[in-house]
């Protein structure tokens, strides 16, 4: 009947609506077919060495090593979370020198203390600088925002995991009722309005969340001179467990003990975010895959877009605060904007990447997103 009364009409009017599904077929299609490839299957705890890990996490108790504890850090903040009913904990990965950058996330997406009347908490976690002027710098700004916890660490990529790890110390010695942690890159944006609500739909005390952009199949690195070398006596796997990309991820507080667990039979290099799902995986904790996080891409901007999506990435400064403009003011969009929003942001971010003028938005994450 349907097709007939097209065919009459004109044929056109067919070709038009079969081009605009098409279109949106094509552009929220991949959205789709990824999260329901990647979604997550509770892990099946059978495998004795993955139960003992789990029982282990449960028991970490951080009381008595405390002490020992605040010895790895420079600038400490124990009582950051003290007394607090925390729900969502978000620690920014920042490097000492960007004083800069952390001056605009704080005035800007970090700048939410609440969603729906639960605390959100936010740190900046460093390393240690080689200046010592850099040192004096941060320790001031430490002590005017009390907002920073600081590793005994020399400030270098090959200090990431070590670092990843003393923060999820850090959350299970002095934050350990916080339900959530949120780990980001310093150059993201991360939408805590959405993010926030999002886990405020999830049960009340979940267990074993590890939520991101999950890259899925990814090779170790085999080549011998590369930093991220490993040789297949390291790691013997053919692939990585799945894990959620470094820019932006969400764990429950049970997996962070996970990790820290975990991590002590975890002896290679590798980038800290696999660090993280080798761990987990260990820990029988399957990654949730969300194409809210944008991974390493940068989603073009869009008022309605940015107000759905939990984060993107290589955000600049000036840009943070246009953002926050827009999104402050809580202007509710309507459905049909948020389409319309999505349609566009997701349109201009293919067409980014396509174009040869804008590298600066390209990242090679991209290929394996
Ligand atoms: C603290 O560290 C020292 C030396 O590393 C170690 O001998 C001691 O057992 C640790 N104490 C606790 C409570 O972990
Ligand atoms: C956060 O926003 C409030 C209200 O707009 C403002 O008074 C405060 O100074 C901001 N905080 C920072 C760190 O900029
Ligand atoms: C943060 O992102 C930048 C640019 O994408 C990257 O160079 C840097 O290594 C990342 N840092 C962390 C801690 O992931």
């Amino acid at each position: 009947m349907q097709l007939s009364f097209c065919k009459l009409r004109t044929h056109q009017w067919c070709f038009l609506l079969f081009n605009v599904l098409l279109f949106h077929a094509l552009l929220f299609g991949a959205d789709f077919v990824e999260e329901y490839l990647l979604q997550a299957f509770p892990g099946t705890y059978t495998d004795l060495k993955v139960l003992e890990v789990r029982e282990r996490a449960r028991k970490l108790d951080m009381t008595t090593a405390r002490g020992n504890i605040s010895q790895q850090y420079t600038i400490n903040y124990p009582e950051a979370c003290s007394g607090q009913d925390v729900f969502l904990l978000v620690l920014i990965f920042s490097a000492p020198d960007n004083a800069h950058r952390r001056e605009a996330i704080r005035r800007t997406w970090a700048n939410r203390t609440h969603v729906q009347e639960c605390l959100i908490r936010t740190l900046f976690v460093l390393e240690s600088p080689r200046s010592l002027s850099t040192q004096a710098t941060v320790l001031r700004e430490a002590e005017l925002h009390s907002d920073i916890i600081q590793g005994r660490l020399i400030e270098s990529p090959g200090n990431l995991t070590p670092k990843t790890l003393l923060a999820m110390q850090w959350v299970v010695t002095y934050c350990p009722f916080a339900r959530f942690i949120l780990q980001a890159n310093e150059t993201a944006f991360v939408n805590l309005m959405a993010l926030g609500d999002y886990l405020l739909t999830l049960r009340r005390h979940p267990e074993d969340l590890y939520i991101g952009r999950v890259v899925h199949q990814e090779m170790p690195d085999r080549e011998p001179n590369s930093p991220h070398f490993l040789s297949p006596n390291q790691y013997r796997d053919k692939y990585f467990p799945d894990y959620c990309t470094g820019s932006a991820f969400v764990l429950s507080q049970d997996v962070a003990r996970k990790v820290i667990v975990a991590s002590e039979e975890v002896h290679f290099p590798v980038p800290y975010d696999v660090f993280i799902g080798i761990c987990v995986r260990k820990a029988g904790v399957v990654p949730t895959h969300s194409a809210r996080f944008s991974g390493e891409r940068h989603i073009r901007y869009n008022a309605c877009c940015y107000q759905f999506i939990f984060s993107s990435a290589n955000v600049g400064d000036d840009q943070l605060d246009s953002i926050w403009q827009d999104l402050r003011d809580e202007r509710s969009c309507s459905l049909l904007e948020t389409y319309y929003g999505l349609v566009a942001c997701k349109a201009l971010t293919y067409l980014d990447k396509f174009s040869f003028f804008n590298t600066g938005t390209i990242s090679d994450a991209d290929s394996n997103g």
